[in-house]
């Protein structure tokens, strides 16, 4: 039996692949917000008639665009696993406008960047434990080495939604150096390869509202089969660092300052975990 852990796990991708490995018989904790959306997820499988779901399934509610919250999930994971096979990074909410969070801090930098280092980092004891441990980074891979403004990482000074996406998805690319120094580590940045029927959490303007309103019906995938290739590559991973859209290897943005940009971004975490 594999432990998976799945941020965003109540809904889309990531609720898709937590009925896939609850399916599968395996251990599986959900972290998201709702309640609810996780007990319908139970729900339908125990009337489909999975064996033992409540044994298996777990729920963690948190809000990880808060830092202390995304810190105190890491701590319950490690008090109830020793080992963790699949850590898959999922939750999403999509805001166009800057948002600064009850901890002072940009809420999309923390939910897509900071809370996935600290998950990264803070299991990094419980992965290697794991024969053959998997992080899947639902991060379109694919951005320039230089879309990170190391003096503006919360964009105080200028937002805007392309910029602050480009940012994140390019840190987490080099979040991979940290997780895979133990070579034992497959790490994946992923996004699926064309637009996938889910929820679209977020706060966005009606232009992108209707875009996927609109779109995603008439040329969306199924989340559950928009997640196969990553069944495949967590059944047989890769090794080391890498990036794919759907099945296809993608290459990574790799830069001659890689080394010392995510040393940079460790040290951001790091003092912005310190002042909470
Ligand atoms: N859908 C697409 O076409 C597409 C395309 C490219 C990339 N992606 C990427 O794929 C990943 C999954 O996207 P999706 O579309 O499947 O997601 P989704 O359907 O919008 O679901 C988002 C998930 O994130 C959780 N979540 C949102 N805010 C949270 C917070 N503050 N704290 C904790 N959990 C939170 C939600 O849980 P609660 O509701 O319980 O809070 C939900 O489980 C994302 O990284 C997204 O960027 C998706």
């Amino acid at each position: 039996m594999k432990t998976v852990v799945v941020t965003g796990g109540t809904d889309g991708m990531g609720a898709a692949l937590a009925r896939h490995y609850l399916r599968q018989g395996d251990d599986v904790t959900v972290v998201g917000r709702s309640q609810a959306k996780f007990d319908a997820l139970v729900a339908a499988l125990t009337t489909e008639g999975a064996p033992s779901i409540a044994e298996r399934a777990h729920f963690i509610g948190a809000d990880l665009s808060l830092i202390a919250e995304s810190t105190g999930v890491v701590e319950q994971l490690k008090e109830r696993y020793e080992r963790i096979d699949v850590l898959i990074l999922a939750a999403s909410f999509i805001r166009q406008q800057r948002h600064v969070t009850a901890e002072g801090h940009e809420a999309s930098w923390v939910l897509f960047f900071v809370s996935k280092y600290l998950f990264v980092t803070g299991l990094a004891d419980l992965l290697v434990s794991a024969d053959r441990p998997v992080i899947i980074n639902t991060s379109v891979p694919g951005t320039k080495p230089g879309a990170i403004d190391f003096d503006d990482l919360e964009s105080a000074r200028t937002f805007s939604f392309a910029r602050s996406n480009a940012q994140q998805r390019r840190a987490n690319e080099l979040l991979g150096i940290l997780a895979t120094r133990d070579p034992k580590v497959s790490y994946i940045t992923w996004g699926p390869s064309r637009l996938v029927k889910t929820s679209f959490a977020g706060n966005v303007g009606p232009a992108m509202r209707w875009a996927s309103a609109l779109l995603a019906p008439l040329i969306g995938q199924e989340p559950d089969k928009a997640v196969q290739p990553l069944v495949a590559l967590i059944a047989d991973p890769p090794g080391g660092r890498s990036a794919y859209r759907g099945a296809k290897r993608a290459p990574l943005s790799e830069g001659p300052d890689d080394e010392h940009d995510i040393s940079r971004l460790a040290t951001s975490v790091r003092i912005a975990d310190a002042g909470n």
